[in-house]
């Protein structure tokens, strides 16, 4: 047994242990300001980087959030509706989470926001355009605004979140703005890190969700178009790793490891849920675009937008090369998962109480082109 005074000393000696700085807890990732860490590892420690989320309270700000303060980084959060970031004020220690409140039109909010950032991460987007903010606010200038500020206050990083379907060509305003506003944040500034998920999936997800609610809407198209479902948590990290590299890509793509058509994650989410597939019938595009633009102009809150459902017959990017376009996963080290893997979390809840502790059935993969794959194949293959 230590004496009260042998163990205030070995106290006092383990603070000093912990406290004591060493050359390699130094980065300087500019001319700005040394980032120093300290402290014990995990949430506790001070990493010594400080970064900005704008589009903190969204689905992926969430998780990034998370990610960023549970290693010790400061995160400031800006939002609009003091309600949208109360639960991201728990996820870092005391002081590490600093809610700011934030106007997309007010450079004055803006510049306070990333003042003392080294790092700045733009994931503000909008499926949809609304009376107050088009997609051209929003993807293009707002993000310009936002770069240029991050740029005169001197932030050496600034990552701006696109989408992989960004194209100059597109058929959609979504992905059209939103090659726009890649090109706008690196006029001014060229150095900016772009970043091109695929549509992520997750418990707050537009995908997997609003599939399981609304089937209809992913029958257009015969339910064929093809896309690269992308987990939200390897989205998130990858996002957070690039918080510590020393050298930033300029463009990072990341798709889902695999591709699938909307049927295939429709017979997914009703063979896990052991709902019966839905007996919707596809509708034609015409009937469904005029039904949406007359329902977006009659009501004040968002239905389903004539530019989502353009969206809903857009193969993603790579979908036709599935395993051979990989992305840029490497740059940051992850491995993507594949969709099966996580799915029954996000949707569980759409079983039945009777089903509810089922066993997990996966449906059999259509096209399996990968070897290390092929155990997705069997109808039977239970968790
Ligand atoms: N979800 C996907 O599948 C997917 C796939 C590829 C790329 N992306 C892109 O990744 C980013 C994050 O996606 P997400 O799913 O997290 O989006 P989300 O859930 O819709 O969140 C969007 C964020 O942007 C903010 N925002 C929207 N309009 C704003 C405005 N006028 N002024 C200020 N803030 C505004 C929202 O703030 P409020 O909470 O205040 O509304 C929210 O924090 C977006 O740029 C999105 O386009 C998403």
């Amino acid at each position: 047994m230590l004496s009260a005074k042998a163990s205030l000393v070995h106290a006092q000696r383990a603070a000093i242990r912990q406290s004591k700085r060493a050359y390699h807890d130094l980065v300087v990732p500019s001319e700005k300001k040394p980032v120093v860490s300290a402290g014990p590892p995990g949430r506790s420690a001070v990493s010594g980087h400080v970064a900005t989320v704008f589009g903190c309270t969204g689905f992926l700000g969430r998780y990034l959030v998370h990610k960023l303060a549970k290693t010790g980084t400061q995160v400031i959060v800006p939002y609009r509706d003091e309600d949208e970031k109360r639960h991201l004020k728990v996820m870092g220690d005391l002081g590490q989470v600093v809610p700011l409140e934030w106007d997309i039109r007010n450079d004055n909010q803006t510049a306070e926001c990333v003042r003392h950032s080294d790092i700045v991460y733009n994931l503000v987007g909008r499926d949809y355009e609304t009376k107050n903010f088009g997609f051209e606010e929003i993807h293009v200038t707002g993000p310009q605004r936002m770069a240029h500020i991050a740029r005169e206050s001197g932030v050496p990083r600034f990552i701006h979140v696109s989408h992989l379907n960004a194209s100059p060509n597109s058929s959609s305003i979504f992905y059209r703005t939103k090659f726009e506003g890649e090109n706008a944040v690196r006029d001014v500034f060229p150095d900016a890190t772009i970043v091109r998920p695929g549509p992520m999936y997750g418990y707050e997800d537009k995908l997997l969700q609003n599939m399981a609610v609304w089937p209809i809407w992913w029958k257009l198209n015969n339910a064929a178009t093809k896309i690269r479902p992308v987990h939200v948590m390897d989205v998130a990290q990858a996002l957070a790793n690039l918080e510590r590299m020393d050298a930033l890509p300029q463009i990072m793509s990341l798709p889902g490891p695999s591709t699938h058509t909307y049927a295939y994650l429709l017979e997914l989410i009703s063979t896990l849920t052991y709902n019966a597939p839905s007996g919707a019938p596809t509708l034609p595009k015409s009937l469904v675009l005029a039904a949406a633009g007359l329902l977006q102009r009659a009501l004040f809150w968002p239905t389903l937008s004539p530019d989502e459902i353009e969206r809903r017959y857009i193969d993603d990017v790579g979908a036709d090369r599935d395993k051979k376009f990989s992305g840029d996963w490497d740059v940051v080290g992850i491995h993507p998962d594949e969709i099966e893997r996580h799915a029954i979390a996000y949707v569980r809840r759409y079983r039945s109480a009777v089903n509810y502790a089922r066993p997990i059935v996966l449906p059999a993969r259509p096209v399996c082109r990968l070897k290390s794959c092929s155990f997705l194949l069997s109808r039977d293959y239970i968790w």
